[in-house]
């Protein structure tokens, strides 16, 4: 995942951003980089690789001076190498940038700059943020007015930091939406800038954490803030803990929360290095899957526990729909004893975000000895999930504390979507221009995800309306009925509330003798190809009395008019909408959980690995 440090002060920031970039290897990444301005000169060193392939061009090549930025890259637009790794210079040689996220509108913006005779020496989108605040000094604005009108023309979620030998004395960081964090760390007479806390934990406890939209302006002795429409800003100094692992949990209560937070940064990783947009391909290499592979699969048997299960029947939609192989969805711990129909020409795909849980793994033992191929989706590299496959996908999702599982339930959604698109490639069914269309819609999930996010606060007064509830029904259809298990599962297991997932069309032969005053119905109901028979579910629900909450799609007149609360939506793509609709659900198990005062991240009688059958 991507990171980012920046030092300004008496020091040299070499070492200082080095140590910093270290301490985010965790994250995983697939180049690195770093920018000081030596003698009033930017200097860049950047290679592909690890660390240490820095430190060792650096060590050739020495660089040293009191303000520099440092950056760990997964690739997103451009394949991993020295020439796209940041930070990014531009033409002048005056301005350096290291970038998360994704430009959704690159691609116009390079065509507009290159109009202008901006010349490219990257693949990147971040490429395209360098050139626009050149363009801006060059109209003789200061460097913070520039940075700030170059970041009012990018699309998508953000998180940016630059400088400029013009002006030797600050850095500029920004935050737009929520593509990561961007944590300012105050010491004495110097400053630090990154992405996550622990690149600059070592230096300081006293940080400002960047609002979506807002600006930071640092210099050696402070900073100032202000927001992307130019006003100045108070900000708050924080303390954090010395405990590592609070303090990792930042200004967040729980973990929970922060890691569904963290989702627009998580699913801007998902992609990271898989997706070509130009030529609109998915490549998913840790699958070791090549063409013949490809048509020779007969059938795909997804297997896996709890919220991964839920993941794998989104697959099962997806696969079926894009790829046009069957699929089926078997819970791990039925698998092996139902004496499933597996030989050679299928696929055994687990689930998994620990790559450990005992279930998950006999089932892919069972498809083993049936003479299946092992493919597996994990979070944890080097699990015994990731090792017995003959093919992985990691989820690229950095550690998920919380117990509930959230950013690691839409990462393989995410997967999912573009596993169905290369595999829909490879046996030929998938045309170009539908294709295209299908890995384009990839570009927007993060900033629609940013968009659920920056909702919370109706989300949380929901959560107010319905805290004491005892029970709720989760009703979704099509690609959304495993969101209302998902939803269901997130609530029964957090705040200990009963609650249920169902699959919409099944209300009437039973479960809707439970509807009365007292029972909450959450209606998944998206703009989907299941919308007009959602939408009777609603008006079902509502006339037996029940208190109706419906997800629903900005500007759905129609759903607020009947429901007692709507969860608003941004309009998505519906392939991906389960990665939106799901998350106000988990902000709202979550509120629940919270106002009812209870141990969100340690739930009772669950663990985060289960490694007993
Ligand atoms: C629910 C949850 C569990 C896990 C399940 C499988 O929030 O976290 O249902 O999804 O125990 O775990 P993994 O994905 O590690 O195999």
């Amino acid at each position: 995942m991507c990171g980012i440090v920046g030092y300004i002060g008496p020091r040299d920031a070499t070492p200082i951003i080095l140590n910093g970039l270290k301490r985010l290897e965790y994250r995983g990444y697939d180049s690195a980089g770093l920018a000081v301005l030596q003698n009033s000169h930017i200097e860049v060193r950047r290679d592909v690789g690890k660390l240490a392939r820095l430190a060792t061009l650096v060590e050739g090549s020495p660089v040293s001076g009191q303000v520099g930025i440092g950056h760990t890259r997964w690739a997103t637009h451009g394949e991993p190498s020295a020439r796209n790794a940041h930070p990014h210079l531009g033409m002048t040689g005056e301005v350096v940038v290291v970038h998360n996220g994704i430009v959704e509108n690159f691609l116009e913006l390079r065509e507009e700059l290159s109009a202008e005779g901006a010349v490219f020496n990257s693949d990147t989108d971040t490429e395209v943020i360098v050139h626009l605040v050149e363009r801006y000094l060059s109209g003789g604005k200061s460097l913070a007015e520039a940075a700030r009108k170059a970041f009012a023309h990018l699309k998508g979620a953000h998180g940016i930091v630059l400088l400029s030998s013009r002006e030797p004395d600050k850095i500029v960081a920004a935050r737009i939406g929520n593509a990561g964090g961007v944590v300012v760390g105050l010491g004495e007479g110097e400053m630090f800038v990154a992405s996550d806390m622990p690149a600059i934990l070592e230096h300081t406890r006293r940080v400002v954490f960047l609002e979506s939209r807002q600006m930071a302006v640092i210099t050696r002795d402070g900073l100032a803030l202000q927001g992307l429409d130019g006003r100045h800003l108070e900000y708050q100094v924080h303390q954090v803990s010395w405990d590592p692992i609070a303090a990792e949990k930042g200004a967040y209560r729980h973990f929970m929360q922060k890691e569904i937070h963290e989702q627009v940064r998580s699913l801007t990783d998902t992609i990271a290095g898989r997706v070509d947009f130009e030529k609109g391909r998915v490549r998913l290499p840790e699958l070791n899957l090549t063409p013949d592979v490809a048509q020779g699969i007969e059938k795909i048997f997804i297997t896996a526990c709890g919220t991964a299960a839920h993941a794998g029947m989104v697959g099962k939609v997806l696969i079926e729909r894009i790829a046009r192989i069957p699929v089926e969805v078997d819970i791990a711990s039925e698998f092996r004893y139902r004496d499933p129909i597996v030989d050679e020409g299928a696929v055994v795909l687990a689930i998994s975000q620990s790559g450990e849980t005992a279930d998950t793994l006999a089932a892919m033992e069972e498809g083993r000895r049936k003479g299946a191929r092992l493919w597996s989706i994990i979070n944890v590299i080097g699990s015994q999930a990731m090792r017995i496959a003959d093919g992985y996908i990691s989820m690229q999702t950095g550690p998920e504390i919380g117990v509930a599982s959230t950013k690691a339930y839409t990462a393989p959604l995410v997967d999912l979507y573009m596993l169905a698109i290369l595999l829909g490639e490879l046996r030929g069914v998938l045309d170009n221009k539908t294709r295209h269309r299908l890995v384009n819609d990839l570009r927007l999930v993060p900033d629609l995800a940013g968009q659920c996010l920056d909702r919370e606060p109706q989300v949380e007064a929901v959560a107010r309306a319905l805290v004491h509830t005892k029970h709720c029904i989760y009703l979704g259809r099509g690609i959304n009925m495993p969101t209302a298990y998902e939803g269901a599962l997130k609530l029964k297991e957090i705040s200990y509330v009963h609650a249920e997932g169902y699959p919409a069309g099944e209300m009437k032969h039973g479960p809707i003798a439970l509807v009365d005053r007292e029972m909450p119905v959450v209606v998944i109901a998206p703009r989907d190809p299941w919308y007009e028979k959602m939408f009777s579910q609603i008006e079902q629900a509502r006339a037996r009395g029940g208190t109706v909450i419906a997800l629903a799609t900005d500007g759905d007149e129609q759903a607020a008019s009947v429901a007692d609360h709507v969860l608003w939506l941004p309009e998505t793509p519906w392939m991906l909408s389960p990665v939106t609709a799901v998350i106000p659900l988990q902000l709202l198990a979550y509120h629940i959980a919270s106002l009812r005062g209870l141990d969100v991240d340690q739930p009772r009688n669950l663990a985060k690995s289960v490694t007993v059958e």
